[in-house]
């Protein structure tokens, strides 16, 4: 019989019987691989537990979910109050970043309840113990397993019945059923899709750990996404001990959410008090640092916004941001040129939320403006202020959501003024610093 063969985009996983230099669904360049299909055997097998009946919305058992607590506050946060049962949560992130180690020391704490299983691919079962000798861990129901083929996974996984299972890497596992290599689009989809029956039919949570791509996104096919109950990106600076955890996607929680970790000699700790870290080298009084606080989920998170500002040398002057997109400093800067007269068409400008945080948030405008202006006129903004608003394109502040949230843990921390829209300032309740409300950048520039 001739092989059937089929190109698969590993971008976006769309399939195509030839090869193709340009992936006619995701736009990609470059990213259909040939894959040897067997006929039908990579089909996954659709059947979950019982034969289903289709039932009144009324009568289905509600069955308020049991949430299982991973002892790990910040892991909890993100999973939405703890891990659900026959749920499917996919771990990115860089190398190095933490994955292993974090869902070590989690399987670890639910081994007090039962069985776990820690199967890796990666890592022999020795290199494992080591990280666990390392970590302090140890336990006779926390099993490890070194093992890639998926037949002999699942087979463990019957067998023990684990409370919860970690899959680390879904990229070095690999099924009989499919001929190519392992790491392929079609071995991630089909391990993925067998370990959700698996995860669905028995209740038993289960990780899979993904390689991340050069640009950031999980290595094989997006459909991997898709199929998944939760993704949790991984992030931080290798040069930072901080890393946060997000949710990207969560059926069984806010997506907004985030756990701060910080990687110590002993594995990751929680930060419990995020603000307080990030502000820790704060430089005092200096031109270019303004401080904001940002909601990530329902957690409010006080960064330090640092610009720079220099003549430029080039023609061409240099906009470079770490931490926020530079389309929109961009923006700020046009409406600082255009409404509150500044000049910096030959200046350099370069802005860095400290700690290696992200900030996606609107709310953070003024901040970023504030900052920008305050290193290019070198006057700094008075030490104990926190700002923030977003701001339009005519030069208004407009209001933002919760700034309750945001002033409590600015007092927490012990600031004592606060610049916020007008907006927000005429709806805002009792609270514990002195606001000046503010209704555009030409009222906010008179505060440096
Ligand atoms: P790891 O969990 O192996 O990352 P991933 O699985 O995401 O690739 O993390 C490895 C890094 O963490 C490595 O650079 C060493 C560092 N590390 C510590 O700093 N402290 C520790 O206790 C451990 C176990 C690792
Ligand atoms: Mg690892």
């Amino acid at each position: 019989m001739r092989k059937k063969t089929v190109f698969s985009c590993n971008q976006c996983g769309c399939q195509s019987p030839k090869w193709l230099g340009k992936c006619p669904d995701c736009g990609a360049w470059n990213s259909m691989v040939e894959e040897d299909r067997g006929g039908t055997k990579n089909q996954v097998s659709r059947s979950i537990g019982n034969r289903s009946t289709p039932v009144p919305i009324d009568e289905v058992p509600s069955g308020s979910e049991v949430r299982v607590s991973c002892k790990i506050g910040e892991l909890d946060r993100v999973l939405g109050g703890g891990l659900v049962p026959g749920s499917l949560v996919l771990i990115g992130g860089d190398p190095g970043i933490g994955k292993s180690t974090l869902l070590l020391q989690a399987m670890y704490h639910l081994s007090g309840n039962g069985d776990v299983l820690y199967v890796s691919g990666e890592e022999s079962a020795s290199q494992t113990r080591l990280r666990g000798e390392r970590l302090g861990l140890s336990g006779k129901r926390l099993l490890v397993l070194a093992e890639n083929s998926l037949e002999e996974i699942i087979r463990h996984i019957e067998q023990t019945k684990p409370l919860a299972v970690v899959v680390d890497s879904i990229q070095t596992v690999w099924t009989n059923n499919i001929d190519s290599a392992p790491g392929s689009v079609s071995q991630v989809r089909e391990s993925a899709g067998r370990l959700m029956v698996l995860a669905k039919g028995s209740g038993i949570p289960v990780f899979i750990v993904g390689h991340v791509t050069k640009d950031g996104s999980i290595a094989g096919p997006r459909v991997l996404e898709h199929m998944v109950d939760t993704v949790l990106y991984f992030e931080g600076d290798r040069g930072h001990p901080y890393r946060i955890l997000r949710a990207v996607k969560n059926r069984f929680g806010s997506t907004n959410e985030i756990g701060v970790f910080e990687m110590g000699s002993a594995g990751l700790g929680e930060v419990a008090n995020p603000s307080e870290l990030f502000l820790s080298e704060r430089p005092v009084d200096a031109a270019g640092s303004v401080v904001t606080a940002s909601l990530e989920g329902s957690r409010p998170l006080l960064v330090e916004i640092q610009a720079l500002v220099t003549a430029s040398t080039f023609g061409n002057p240099r906009r470079t941001t770490i931490g926020i997109d530079s389309n929109r400093l961009a923006l700020l800067v046009a409406v600082l040129e255009k409404k509150a007269g500044l000049h910096l068409g030959g200046q350099d400008i370069f802005l860095n939320v400290a700690g290696g945080a992200r900030l996606t948030e609107p709310a953070a405008d003024l901040a970023i403006m504030l900052a920008v202006a305050s290193s290019h006129l070198d006057r700094p903004l008075a030490q104990q202020t926190i700002v923030f608003g977003e701001v339009g394109l005519a030069g208004e502040v407009r209001a933002i959501t919760q700034p309750e949230l945001r002033i409590a843990e600015a007092a927490k921390l012990g600031f004592k003024d606060c610049i916020l829209p007008a907006g927000n300032v005429r709806r805002l309740n009792k609270c514990n610093l002195k606001v000046k409300g503010i209704g555009n950048v030409q009222e906010a520039l008179q505060f440096l």
